[in-house]
């Protein structure tokens, strides 16, 4: 049991859909009070008898607007509760785009403030919310979601994994891809062969520095092929670079975006 709980607010007015979030790693984490997480739903901050939270937007156009007052009453109920200073994520088209280094800044945050997703449906949310009481906005890529609510999943899912103790192994979050900018070196389990496709040599050597050597070509080498713009700020050793100057010399490995 943990005393200091990482704590996650969430405002939604579709509460109902965060119950993904109770399974797998993130509901182990749940269960072992690392990590708390509340919904906040708006419609409970409504000044009108239908409980509208949106309204047309001022200029005309489709769509709906969320208005200012249930979300900054939310946002006031929440601060009033919190034990720690509230840091507010607005989920848009319009954010900046995530990555893994400010899923880590978070991370850290966590240590000392409450982290608030805020959630927009229809067409956003009044501008004036977000100049009034937003921190961050993010985008979790050029596509445009029905509401902010799957954004906020993602992003609460890649962070819970950077919290201590949440995974088994913490090895596994370092060695995640885009920790250090280059993607993953491909896995193998057993069987040694399956219908004749047989797992790379190496990997049964029991020759830890051979594996490591061939694990760390593999994850350059799908990085050239995959993502060659992120070899202009990966992290690589001196070994790294020898090897990827050797992959590139030898030509099979396309080299557009690379500086
Ligand atoms: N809401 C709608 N589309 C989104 C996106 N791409 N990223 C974050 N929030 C969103």
């Amino acid at each position: 049991m943990s005393l200091n709980p990482k704590q996650i607010n969430i405002i939604s007015v579709l509460p109902k859909m965060f119950a993904a979030l109770n399974y797998g790693v993130l509901g182990r984490a749940l269960e072992a009070n690392l990590l708390t997480i509340s919904c906040w739903d708006p419609r409970g901050h409504t000044a009108n008898k239908h409980r509208n939270i949106d309204d047309k937007p001022y200029g005309g156009g489709p769509g709906m607007v969320m208005m200012v007052e249930p979300l900054r009453k939310t946002l006031q109920q929440i601060q009033k509760q919190a034990k720690k200073p509230n840091w507010v994520i607005y989920l848009s088209p319009q954010g900046q785009p995530l990555h893994q280094r400010h899923l880590a800044a978070l991370g850290a945050k966590l240590e000392t403030h409450c982290l608030t997703f805020l959630c927009g449906r229809y067409e956003g949310i009044d501008e004036r919310v977000i100049e009034g009481f937003v921190d961050e906005e993010y985008s979790i890529g050029d596509y445009v979601l029905s509401g902010g609510e799957f954004a906020a999943m993602v992003m609460i899912d890649a962070l819970a994994r950077l919290i201590p103790g949440v995974l088994g192994d913490p090895l596994s979050a370092e060695q995640d891809s885009f920790c250090r900018g280059l993607l993953e070196y491909p896995q193998y389990t057993r069987p040694e062969n399956d219908q004749g496709l047989q797992v790379p040599q190496v990997l049964l050597s029991g020759d830890h520095q051979a594996i490591a050597r061939w694990r760390s070509e593999m994850a350059l080498k799908r990085t050239v092929e995959r993502r060659p713009d992120l070899l202009n700020s990966a992290v690589l050793t001196e070994e790294e670079k020898k090897t990827l100057a050797r992959l590139l010399a030898a030509g099979d490995t396309p080299q557009s975006g690379l500086d």
